[in-house]
């Protein structure tokens, strides 16, 4: 049986194999560590990959229910700016991907 936590340690050693992989950033929410994997194509897929509760309604950009708090880094909206309300220093992980290598508060 596999664990969050040897699970995030094996994608951080996957990370550290190959330096050419593109897009895969380190995410941190509290104690943990989870590399962002491209193909789950945005952060909230990303995160329940991984089993991080998240709440969310829309999965669209429209509600703000998924809203977290970016500690540290950058995202993107790949399809343009949601139209939630959010408030400085707030994504929304249903349609954003990292930027960088990030930190997320989730309340
Ligand atoms: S779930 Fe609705 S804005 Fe993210």
């Amino acid at each position: 049986m596999t664990d969050a936590k040897s699970s995030s340690k094996d994608a951080l050693k996957n990370k550290q194999k190959d330096n050419s992989t593109i897009n895969t950033f380190i995410i941190s929410v509290e104690d943990q560590k989870i590399c962002f994997d491209p193909e789950d194509k945005t952060l909230l897929n990303n995160l329940e990959s991984n089993d991080i509760e998240v709440h969310y309604h829309c999965r669209d950009g429209f509600c703000g229910a998924c809203r977290v708090t970016l500690a540290k880094g950058k995202i993107f909206y790949p399809n343009g700016e949601p139209l939630a309300f959010v408030g400085e220093n707030e994504i929304l992980p249903c349609c954003c991907v990292p930027a960088s290598d990030i930190s997320l508060i989730i309340d």
